[in-house]
């Protein structure tokens, strides 16, 4: 026991909770009403919603403070549950087979009835999966029964948190529950290997090294940012990126999409933002008629994909989204979403 001067804090942060009974049942109880928790996993802390509610995996990126919607990896308790929402490759089942539980993520195209949030996979086809090894990860996984969508629990731009302290000093407030586990043992994130290729890519190192993969798999290739970061290195070897189409990391949909419509035309579909949308459209997908932010986030990429399948339609018109909270990572989305091909 270490001597406390007065007035310095003896007490956990307010927050932060054992991972015991009370612990888990509580913070069980925040995920099923689409709450978040941060959680400890062999890696670093993960910020985790549930996966399948789209609006609970919107305030991840609230909380994050995040001005873009990256995808999210999303966490399960076993192979069993992730091959439910994507497309084993056998070299997927290999990987899992060797790797999993621990700190891998496997990038696979989603399934048809894939229940995760679309928010989850940014727009793209692919989701990014994985099954963590930490035995407070793989309890809460299993009392929630519910798939996790969790980015590192910091805030955006900040270094990844390694204990509970960490995510309170980043996060504070933000995040209702923090559960308490001994530090990440691996302290550096998981390796994320995208599978929807011909060639496995590798897209962010991670503490299973390129060459544990290869022993597996057989020889893989490594992702763009990956090459810069080793373009200085003149005596690099490693193996060049072939197809740089690989890596489709920003979703737009095919029809041309243009922003801060104040009038629909002729044969244009309607992207509306609150609760006097445009008249005169083919047909409207309303983000928020509330104009709530947070759930417009929640809604984008599944209207996006729905206005996108429209038929004998021109363009989608989109109304202004106001340039405050998520109305940021909205309004850059569908400006990457809007820019000439
Ligand atoms: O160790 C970890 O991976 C931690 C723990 C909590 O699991 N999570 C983590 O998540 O680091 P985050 O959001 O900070 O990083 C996710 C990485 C990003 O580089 C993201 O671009 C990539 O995974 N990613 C996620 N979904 C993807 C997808 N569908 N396609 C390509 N890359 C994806
Ligand atoms: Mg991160």
């Amino acid at each position: 026991m270490s001597l406390q001067k007065p007035g310095q804090l003896s007490e956990k942060h307010g927050n932060v909770m054992s991972a015991d009974q009370a612990g888990f049942s509580h913070a069980c109880g925040i995920l099923r009403s689409g709450g978040l928790v941060a959680f400890p996993t062999e890696t670093v802390y993960g910020l985790g919603a549930d996966a399948t509610n789209a609006r609970a995996c919107a305030s991840i990126y609230e909380a994050k403070g995040r001005p873009s919607f990256n995808p999210l990896i999303v966490h399960f308790p076993n192979s069993a549950e992730v091959e439910q929402r994507v497309i084993f490759t056998p070299q997927a089942t290999k990987l899992a087979k060797y790797f999993w539980p621990g700190p891998m993520t496997l990038v696979l195209p989603r399934r048809d009835d894939c229940d995760i949030a679309e928010l989850c996979s940014a727009g793209l086809e692919s989701l990014a999966v994985r099954v963590p090894g930490h035995p407070i990860a793989q309890e809460l996984l299993k009392r929630s029964e519910l798939p996790l969508a969790a980015p590192s629990a910091n805030a955006s731009g900040k270094i990844s948190p390694t204990t509970a302290e960490h995510v309170a000093h980043s996060l504070g407030d933000r995040v209702p529950c923090i559960l308490e586990g001994q530090a990440c043992s691996v302290g550096l994130e998981s390796t994320v290997i995208d599978l929807t290729g011909e060639t496995p890519v590798l897209l962010r190192p991670g503490s299973l090294t390129q060459t544990e993969i290869e022993a597996v798999i057989g020889p893989i290739v490594l992702g763009q940012s990956i090459m810069e970061s080793k373009a200085e290195d003149k005596q690099s070897t490693s193996k060049q990126f072939k197809s740089p189409g690989l890596l489709k990391s920003h979703y737009a949909p095919s029809l041309p999409l243009r922003l801060n419509a104040t009038t629909v035309l002729p044969d244009e579909v309607l992207l509306a933002f609150g609760p006097s949308p445009l008249a005169g459209a083919a047909f409207t997908e309303n983000l928020s008629i509330k104009a709530d932010l947070t759930e417009a986030a929640a809604n984008l990429f599944a209207a996006l994909h729905v206005l996108d399948s429209q038929k004998e339609i021109k363009g989608i018109a989109a109304m202004p989204i106001p340039f405050e909270g998520l109305g940021m990572a909205i309004n850059d989305r569908l400006k990457r979403a809007a820019a000439p091909r």
